[in-house]
């Protein structure tokens, strides 16, 4: 194996799994970095390396082997890609850059970066950790007088599908909850009122040119997500438009390289043309589970096109090729009435027209725990919603009402 052929991704689940088959589409080796053996990525990459993130040993023999090295989250140590990027006497490409990467681990940074983008977020506050609980009070009633509730208290760092968030309905509630939280380094976000939740996809390349997917519509069941619909009439172009410009504005401050994914809310404004204007949620510095219609709806997925910035190449604009609605399936639908454990029966849906079924090889069906995804196509938008509104009540899918509505 080369080491100018071949690219390294750090974490093994079904991010890193997707980047490893667009790289090898390509031709390139493949070595996966993960304390785990044998996950979604190890089980198909060329090569694992099985060793924690933090292993500096690890680093070094990823880039003995790599030309190129990516991640598929964002909380591996920014330290690594630090040194990947500038350590070694022969250089690798990284992509994402630990800048970046080090800002969207921490949601207070990462607030603060959007409002220095000059792009509006949630009114928020900050609790940061201390020992001192004089200290700790003046900070909860400093917060409690900036946000308005109900609010969101959120940790600042590891937070994923809507874990490490506590629902705050009053100021006389905030101080308990920051204690559920082990007073921890928080963000207190007001909850805002949601007409939709949409996010954008931007690529930049190694030379600063970015392109961008077309807008996803999101939907969310218990903090995780649950439906992407993407082609269809449901956001206002001009507002489309805006998201895609905040979001090649955020990677181009980032001086970003790779894939990156904005989250933002739809909220109510009278006075915003279209009577709805964006806020800002936060960012993913990697492809996203909410741009997996990719692979089977446009010409270029998320996936291909992080292995094409890692090999060095350049990036077109992404077509659409057809609307497309992604139907997340997780462990629960491996749980039938019963309470028995046991994998849907997929015969059935297979034989419909336009659904492309994806399995991770995941073998514990945890719920909550991403065991795949259903991308569904169709020439026409309200065919492709009305066949998934089908697979979901098939499959008995939960939080997916809204499909049901309009289909
Ligand atoms: N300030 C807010 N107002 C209203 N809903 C929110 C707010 N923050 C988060 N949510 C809801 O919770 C979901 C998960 O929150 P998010 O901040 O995106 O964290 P995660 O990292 O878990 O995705 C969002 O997609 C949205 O549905
Ligand atoms: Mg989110």
């Amino acid at each position: 194996m080369s080491r100018e052929r071949t690219v390294g991704v750090m974490g093994g689940g079904q991010l890193g799994r997707y980047f490893v088959q667009s790289a090898q589409r390509l031709g390139l080796d493949t070595v996966v970095l993960d304390p785990v053996p044998g996950g979604p990525a190890g089980a198909i990459a060329h090569q694992q390396i099985t060793a924690a993130y933090d292993d500096t040993r690890a680093w070094a023999d990823l880039a003995r082997r790599c030309c190129a090295v990516t991640t598929e989250f964002e909380n591996v140590p920014a330290d690594a890609l630090r040194w990947l990027a500038g350590n070694t006497s022969d250089p690798t490409r990284v992509a994402p850059g630990a800048d970046a990467v080090a800002i969207s681990q921490d949601r207070l940074r990462e607030k603060t970066f959007f409002a220095d983008c000059g792009l509006p977020t949630a009114p928020w506050a900050a609790l940061k950790a201390s020992a001192d609980t004089a200290q700790r009070q003046t900070q909860l009633d400093q917060a409690a007088g900036a946000v308005t509730f109900p609010a969101l208290l959120k940790t600042a760092r590891l937070g994923y599908d809507g874990k490490g968030q506590i629902s705050v309905n009053s100021a006389a509630d905030l101080a308990a909850a920051w204690a559920q939280l082990g007073h921890a380094d928080a963000i207190l976000e007001q909850r805002l009122a949601l007409q939709q939740e949409i996010s954008v996809l931007v690529a930049r390349d190694a030379h600063g040119a970015s392109v961008c997917w077309p807008v996803q519509v999101n939907h969310h069941h218990g903090g995780i997500l649950a439906h992407t619909r993407v082609g269809f009439a449901l956001v206002a172009p001009a507002l489309a438009d805006a998201a895609r410009d905040a979001a090649r504005r955020i990677a181009q401050a980032l001086d970003y390289c790779g894939v990156l994914c904005i989250e933002f809310f739809c909220v109510a404004d009278a006075a915003a043309p279209g009577g709805q204007r964006l806020v800002v949620n936060e960012m993913a510095p990697r492809p996203h589970n909410s741009g997996h219609y990719s692979i089977d709806a446009c010409d270029m997925s998320q996936f291909d096109a992080q292995a094409r910035v890692l090999a060095g190449w350049s990036l077109p604009e992404p077509q659409l090729l057809a609307p497309a609605v992604m139907l997340n399936l997780l462990g629960d639908a491996w749980w039938g009435a019963d309470g028995r454990l046991r994998e849907p029966d997929w015969s059935a849906i297979m034989g419909w027209g336009g659904v492309h079924l994806h399995l991770y090889g995941k073998k514990d069906a945890q719920p909550g725990r991403k065991m795949g995804h259903i991308t569904v196509t169709a020439p026409r938008a309200a065919d492709a919603q009305a066949r998934a509104s089908q697979i979901a009540r098939h499959l008995g899918l939960a939080g997916m009402e809204s499909l049901h509505d309009a289909a």
